[in-house]
């Protein structure tokens, strides 16, 4: 007797543990691949250049603590990323003006950074402030760059040619007060930050890349169907643009929609930077701050700050989580290993391509390369609103 009891409990638990390990476990890390580091160079030369202006994440704040000097990579260069007795956050280029030594590598004092090697120091403005064995203070500086601390993170403004901000950090998110941090994720992934501004407006993909769930089985009797909007901010807020994707599940059988078993996706995105990514379904919300820093050409880091609204399940946000990330895999494992389509042909039902590429322009300078990409926007553009 005791022994079916058992058997039977064991069928449920089987089962329960099946479906979490599918769901959660199987496909947790993305499929990785090996990079020829010649090929990638050459791949590189076909994409606009690696590193658009604008507001880029370098660390959590909570990495930097008062009085303490860390090293990060970004745009191809180390940066020493440091807070003063005051609190406020300095960013200077690494390397020291007197002889090179490494500046990450040395300490804090007050509201400046010492030199680990002969001990001068530096302002946040990169400016030397003390020589310990000279009188005169010579006129030296390392670069500084423009800093500001949002959301938890604290970001620098890149720009080419140096030109001041052109957009602003503050006043969004404000109801964040109302979400509670999960933790956050990274990667570093092999691709152009380009590529990811266009998933939102190459519709054609969605049905395609997008059209599964991870729940196991479902995929034989439902499926995803995606209903996308993009629009473009301009005058103040040119920097933005939203998109939305209402994901809706129907019956592969009949076509007919299941009621709220849907979700609704809302990408804001800020620049070429970072985005915000609200994922609202009947299960719970979750809200992304997504960033992608860039490294070097065709290489970037890639942070995923979670939140949730406050009360929100755990198991919940998991899910949410999972389905997202899957998603955003099947693109990435595409992404990795793809052109650049400078001149792409396009027919109707691919969306917004060129449009996004003209909004994206506005990150590059003058002469970096996009001018081809705005003719061939024109041209393509009036073919696909023909057809349309
Ligand atoms: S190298 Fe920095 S003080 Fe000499
Ligand atoms: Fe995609």
């Amino acid at each position: 007797m005791l022994f079916i009891v058992l058997f039977l409990l064991l069928i449920p638990v089987s089962v329960i543990a099946y479906f979490y390990y599918q769901i959660f476990e199987k496909h947790k890390d993305r499929k990785r691949i090996a990079f020829d580091e010649e090929y990638e160079k050459i791949r590189a030369q076909n994409y606009p250049p690696a590193f658009p202006n604008g507001w880029f994440n370098l660390c959590s704040s909570d990495m930097v603590e008062k009085g303490k000097v860390i090293e990060v990579e970004a745009f191809g260069q180390k940066l020493a990323v440091f807070r003063g007795e005051d609190g406020k956050v300095g960013v200077v280029d690494v390397y020291c003006p007197h002889l090179n030594a490494n500046l990450a590598d040395g300490k804090v004092v007050g509201n400046n950074l010492v030199c680990p090697f002969h001990a001068w120091e530096f302002g946040k403005d990169g400016k030397c402030k003390h020589v310990p064995y000279s009188d005169k203070v010579p006129n030296a500086s390392t670069a500084c760059w423009i800093v500001k601390e949002n959301w938890g993170l604290i970001l620098v403004w890149y720009h080419a040619q140096k030109a001041l901000p052109t957009w602003d950090t503050e006043g969004y998110l404000t109801e964040m007060s109302d979400f509670k941090y999960h933790g956050k994720t990274t990667d570093i992934l092999r691709i152009h930050l380009q590529d990811f501004a266009e998933n939102g407006a190459d519709h054609a993909h969605f049905a395609y890349v997008h059209n599964l769930m991870t729940i196991p089985f479902v995929e034989h009797i439902i499926d995803v169907k995606h209903t996308l909007e993009i629009v473009f901010l301009e005058g103040k807020e040119k920097h933005m643009a939203y998109f939305t994707d209402i994901a809706s599940l129907v019956w592969k059988k009949s076509q007919k929609e299941i009621p709220r078993a849907g979700g609704h996706a809302k990408v804001t995105y800020f620049g070429p930077g970072f985005l915000v990514f609200q994922f609202t379904t009947e299960i719970g919300n979750v809200l992304l701050i997504k960033t992608f820093t860039p490294l070097g050409p065709l290489k970037l880091r890639m942070d995923d700050y979670v939140y949730a609204p406050k009360g929100t399940f755990k198991l919940a946000i998991k899910y949410l989580l999972r389905e997202a990330s899957a998603q955003f895999h099947d693109d990435i494992a595409i992404w990795e290993k793809k052109n650049y389509a400078e001149r792409p042909v396009l027919v109707k039902g691919d969306g917004p391509i060129m449009k996004m590429r003209a909004w994206y322009s506005q990150f590059y300078g003058e002469n970096e390369g996009v001018k081809d990409s705005a003719i061939v926007e024109e041209s393509l553009l009036s073919t696909a609103e023909n057809n349309n």
